[in-house]
């Protein structure tokens, strides 16, 4: 990341946190530069970049102040919320069971649109490798997997900038088993485990599962992972491991800066915690440029990258991996005890798909309708819902996520949905605190045909309801007071 943008995050999170507030004079640009050791053009940029986006203003001769009316963050977030042990497992099942429903316009649904996914090839491929099979093919795939499919995983990552070797693949059954094997190779029961706030629900009840403390850090739904918070975190706690998103993050869609994938990775490794890297997304950027990776600055080989072909292949056939560092024998033999293995034909599936079939210009048209499918629904969104809803769009990934006021509450609006036929994701969902409760996510993968508009248009209508009800409520209640 260039130099003016560390400092831009840096002033951003002072005026966030009410270090700096409205009406304050900043350092002079020369005084900034001595103390940061940047050029006074490096600042220059960095304090001009500041107030192109509002949140300072320069005045001729005094230098530059914090913009009227930029508020302290409110702290309705919580920077470090410790729970004793994890139980959400029975809420996200009862929501995730009601988004099974196949009569249901479903917009909290977790994978793309099938209908973006190459069915005719996959099938294709998967019948090939079927006829083909052989009784040693049963032998050969077993952990760490299929060598072909890992040596292609591998190249795809060269091709990234990140080098790893082959003997640090390990093959699962979609990113959920790398994730938690990662996770039980590094935590014994009652470890504490740093997560974000909020998280893929999938974390949650991985801790849940294996009997493990969650610490869930305050996530901005921008800049991701809050550092000085992450670090308390880990001079307080004794943590083992710490789960993050690297790319397009599930529920908020944000992507971290190579900075901070940079300085995460060097943090951890500080206090000698292993880093789960959950990459599932990282194919559906936007743009020419590719994604970068934690993994990518592990000098250690404490990072497990663990990513699959489910949000960018298939969802059905559950490949995925672990690039696995220093842990990589230790995940396989939890595997060899666990599941024993990964599918034989059902990897040789793949590698006849990615040998035979391009895989890059699928993904071009993927990126390319994804972006096209969630801009359109985010602004047809933006048309209908009031000022107070902050319909947060991300680049890449495929998900929206709905910031309500404060107040609102989105489990009523989730089951009033129900009741007409449409699931959204609550903001419950993704933390273990009530802190998002307010918030929703919309799977913006689909093509917005006549019944997601109507969906989408009831949506709107019983949000605003809930928003006016809530306000009146309020209001009465302060006039009780
Ligand atoms: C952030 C995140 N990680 C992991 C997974 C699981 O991926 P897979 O289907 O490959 O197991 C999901 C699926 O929704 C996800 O959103």
């Amino acid at each position: 990341m260039a130099k003016y943008q560390n400092l831009v995050d840096q002033l951003k999170r002072q005026i966030q946190s009410g270090i700096w507030n409205s009406g304050d004079k900043l350092p002079s640009l020369r005084k900034q530069a001595k103390h940061s050791g940047m050029s006074l053009m490096t600042v220059l940029h960095a304090y001009q970049l500041l107030e192109s986006q509002g949140w300072i203003i320069s005045q001729a001769r005094s230098g530059y102040k914090v913009a009227p009316g930029l508020k302290k963050q409110e702290q309705t977030q919580v920077a470090v919320a410790r729970t004793e042990s994890v139980d959400i497992n029975e809420f996200i099942f009862d929501v995730l069971q009601a988004g099974t429903n196949n009569s249901l316009v479903n917009f909290g649904f977790a994978y793309p649109c099938p209908d973006l996914y190459p069915r005719y090839h996959i099938n294709r491929a998967l019948s090939t490798a079927a006829l083909n099979m052989q009784t040693s093919n049963a032998f050969n795939n077993l952990p760490p997997g299929n060598e072909q499919l890992r040596s292609i995983i591998a190249k795809r990552y060269a091709a990234r900038g990140i080098e790893i070797s082959l003997d640090e693949i390990v093959i699962t059954a979609g990113a959920l088993e790398a994730l938690n094997l990662s996770l039980q190779a590094c935590t014994q029961p009652g470890d504490c485990v740093v997560v974000e706030s909020p998280t893929f629900y999938g974390a949650l009840q991985s801790l849940q599962r294996l009997g493990l403390k969650a610490l869930s850090v305050r996530t901005d739904p921008i800049s991701g992972i809050d550092l000085d918070s992450l670090e308390r975190a880990l001079q307080t706690h004794d943590v083992k491991a710490c789960w993050l998103m690297s790319n397009h993050q599930n529920p908020l869609g944000f992507t971290l800066s190579d900075e901070k994938k940079k300085q995460i990775v060097e943090l951890l490794q500080r206090y000698e915690v292993s880093l789960i890297e959950d990459d599932v997304y990282s194919e559906l950027y936007e743009g020419e440029e590719p994604v970068s990776s934690m993994k990518m600055y592990d000098q250690t080989g404490s990072v497990m990258l663990c990513s699959s072909f489910s949000k960018s292949l298939v969802a059905g056939l559950r490949i995925g991996w672990v690039v696995a560092g220093k842990r990589s024998f230790d995940i396989q033999k939890l595997q060899l005890m666990s599941t024993l293995a990964t599918s034989a034909p059902v990897q040789m599936a793949l590698v006849q798909y990615l040998t035979h079939r391009n895989y890059e210009s699928h993904l071009k048209q993927l990126r390319k309708k994804l972006h096209e499918r969630k801009n359109k629904m985010a602004s047809f969104l933006g048309s209908l819902l009031p000022d107070n809803v902050n319909v947060v769009n991300q680049k890449g990934g495929y998900f929206l996520w709905l910031e309500l006021p404060q107040g609102s509450d989105a489990m009523l609006i989730y089951r009033e949905m129900l009741q007409k036929n449409v699931s959204i994701a609550p903001g419950k969902m993704f933390d273990l605190t009530e802190q998002y409760r307010h918030c929703i996510r919309l799977n913006a993968s689909f093509e917005l045909l006549p019944e997601r508009i109507e969906a989408l248009e009831i949506l709107a209508t019983i949000i605003i309801k809930h928003i006016n009800g809530t306000l009146v409520h309020k209001s009465t209640n302060e006039k009780l007071k």
